[in-house]
C-alpha cells in the first residue's frame, strides 16, 4: 500500500482531534473555576521563579476571512484605546495579588494585531507592565506583526520597550490566494517590514504560513515559500488551515470548492517541508522549522521543547499569566481563561473583579497523561523512564494505549523498553497519536482535520 493510502487508511483524513496546545483542552474549561483559583494561585506563586505573560490584543483593521482568531474588526482607535485602559487595570488588579520580586522571563503580545498600537499606546502598554513585573536578565520580548499594520515608528516604539522576537503574519504571497481569503499583502510591503525590523535590532523573526488555502496549488506554493526563504527568517510556522465556519462565522466568505482536497492539502505540507529542509532548515514538531541556531531547533534537539498555546516554544517558566480578553493562564494546578467577549471581560474588569472566567484543575491522571501527549507533540517520543520519573508507579497505567497504539499503527511506531517513539512515515499522525492519550473527549466539539 502506498504511504498516503495507508495514513488515510490510519484515519489521516477523517480524524477530528485537537491541536494540544494545552491538555486538557480549552472546551473542557468549566464555569465553575474562575476569579477565586486565580487569586489563590497567583498569590501561591515562588517569587524565585520567573513567569512568562502573555496580552492580548483583540482588534484588527482588517478581518481576514480565513482567521479563526478571537479578534474583532475596528477603524478607528477608540476601542483599542479603553481596552487598553482596561487591560492596564488588570495588570494592576493582578500585581496587588502577586508575591513582591515577581520577575517576567518573556512577554508576548498576540491577537488580533499588537501593531494597531500606536507608539504612544505601545509605550504606554509596555509600562504597565514594566511596573508590575520586573525583568530577568535574559529576558524576552516578542510581538506578533501585520506587515500591513505597521510602520517605523511603531517598530522603534517597540524596540525601545526592548522587543528582541517578532512573528510576522505571510499566509501566502499569490494574489489568488490572497484575494479569496480576503488578506491582499504585497512581497514588497512585507520585505519592508522585515527590513525595519532588521534594522531595528530584531535578531529573532519567524513567518506564519499556512497550507490549505483556497487556490493554492504546488507552483503558488513552491513560489510563496521561495520568496519567504528569501525573507531569511530564523523561524517558521507551517500551520494547516483550519477551515471550522461553525465556529470563525466569517470563514463563511471562503468557497469551500476552491479548497484543495486533503490529499493535495497533504502534497502542500510536503512540498513546503522539503524546500524549508534543502534551504538548511530544522523540522519542529508537527508545524515549525528553524535554523540550527536558532533556539527553537536547540531545544527540539535537547529534549527541551515545550508545547503552548503559541505553538512550539523553548520557554522553561512554568506559570504563564495571560491578560486581555479571552487570554488564557497556566498555573502549576491547571488552567484559567479570562472572559472570551471584549465587552464580558471589560466589565468584570471595570467592576473590580479578576478576569478569569472558566478554568480546569488538573488532576494528578491529567498531568501524566499531558505530559505524554506533550511530549509526542514536541519529541515525537515518549520516553518511559522519564514519565516514571515525573509519575512514578501512575505511568504504569498508560501502558494498556501504548499496547494498544502498536496493534494499530504497527512499524510506523518503534517500541523499546524505554520509549515510544514515531518513526518518520508515522509523523503526519501524531496528533492522531497523541489523542490515545486523551481522557476527554468533549461532547459536541468539532476540531478542525488533524492533516
Ligand atoms: C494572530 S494571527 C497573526 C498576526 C497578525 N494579525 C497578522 O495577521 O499578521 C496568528 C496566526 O494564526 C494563523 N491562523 C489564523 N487563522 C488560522 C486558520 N484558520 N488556520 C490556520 N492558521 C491560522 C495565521 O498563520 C496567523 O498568522
Ligand atoms: S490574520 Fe491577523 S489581521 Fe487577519 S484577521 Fe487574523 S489576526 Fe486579524
Amino acid at each position: 500500500m502506498k504511504q498516503i493510502d495507508r495514513l488515510k487508511a490510519l484515519g489521516l483524513f477523517d480524524s477530528r482531534v485537537p491541536r494540544y496546545t494545552s491538555y486538557p483542552t480549552a472546551p473542557l474549561f468549566s464555569a465553575e473555576i474562575g476569579a477565586a483559583e486565580q487569586a489563590r494561585a497567583l498569590q501561591q506563586l515562588d517569587p524565585d521563579v520567573p513567569v512568562s505573560v502573555y496580552l492580548h490584543i483583540p482588534f484588527c483593521e482588517r478581518l481576514c476571512w480565513f482567521c479563526a482568531c478571537r479578534t474583532q474588526g475596528t477603524q478607528t482607535l477608540s476601542p483599542v484605546d479603553s481596552y487598553l485602559d482596561t487591560l492596564a487595570k488588570e495588570i494592576r488588579q493582578v500585581g496587588t495579588l502577586l508575591p513582591k520580586g515577581v520577575r517576567m522571563g518573556r512577554m508576548h503580545w498576540g491577537g488580533g494585531t499588537p501593531t494597531i498600537l500606536t507608539p504612544a499606546m505601545i509605550g504606554r502598554l509596555a509600562q504597565a507592565v514594566k511596573s508590575v513585573f520586573a525583568q530577568t536578565e535574559d529576558w524576552e520580548f516578542s510581538v506578533e506583526i501585520d506587515p500591513t499594520l505597521v510602520d517605523r515608528d511603531k517598530i522603534a516604539a517597540l524596540a525601545a520597550e526592548g522587543m528582541n522576537r517578532a512573528s510576522i503574519g505571510i499566509q501566502d504571497f499569490d494574489p489568488l490566494v490572497q484575494q479569496a481569503i480576503g488578506r491582499m499583502q504585497s512581497f514588497e510591503v512585507t520585505r519592508s517590514c522585515v527590513d525595519d525590523l532588521r534594522a531595528a535590532g530584531i535578531r529573532s523573526l519567524n513567518a506564519d504560513l499556512v497550507y490549505g488555502l483556497p487556490h493554492q496549488s504546488e507552483a503558488r506554493m513552491a513560489d510563496t515559500v521561495d520568496k519567504v526563504l528569501s525573507l531569511d527568517p530564523d523561524r517558521m510556522a507551517l500551520f494547516g488551515y483550519a477551515h471550522v465556519p461553525w465556529v470563525a462565522k466569517r470563514q463563511k466568505l471562503i468557497k469551500e470548492d476552491s479548497l484543495p482536497d486533503d490529499q493535495a492539502r497533504f502534497q502542500l505540507a510536503g512540498l513546503a517541508a522539503a524546500r524549508f529542509a534543502a534551504a538548511g532548515y530544522e523540522a519542529i514538531g508537527i508545524d515549525h522549522f528553524a535554523k540550527p541556531t536558532d533556539r527553537l531547533a536547540q531545544a527540539a534537539r535537547h529534549g527541551q521543547l515545550r508545547r503552548n498555546f503559541q505553538g512550539y516554544t523553548d520557554d522553561a517558566c512554568p506559570t504563564l499569566i495571560g491578560f486581555g480578553a479571552s487570554s488564557i493562564s497556566r498555573f502549576d494546578g491547571g488552567y484559567l481563561q479570562n472572559a472570551a467577549a471584549t465587552p464580558a471581560y471589560i466589565e468584570r474588569v471595570e467592576a473590580g473583579q479578576l478576569a478569569a472566567s472558566r478554568g480546569y484543575l488538573m488532576t494528578p491522571e491529567d498531568r501524566l497523561r499531558g505530559r505524554a501527549i506533550e511530549m509526542l507533540m514536541c519529541d515525537f517520543r515518549l520516553d518511559r523512564a522519564e514519565l516514571a520519573r515525573g509519575h512514578g508507579t501512575a505511568a504504569a497505567a498508560l501502558d494498556d494505549i501504548l499496547q494498544a497504539l502498536a496493534v494499530r499503527f504497527g512499524d510506523l511506531l518503534r517500541f523499546t523498553d524505554e520509549a515510544l517513539e514515531i518513526l518518520p512515515e508515522g509523523r503526519p499522525l501524531t496528533r492522531i497519536i497523541a489523542s490515545a492519550f486523551d481522557a476527554h473527549t468533549p461532547e459536541g466539539v468539532r476540531y478542525s482535520q488533524a492533516s
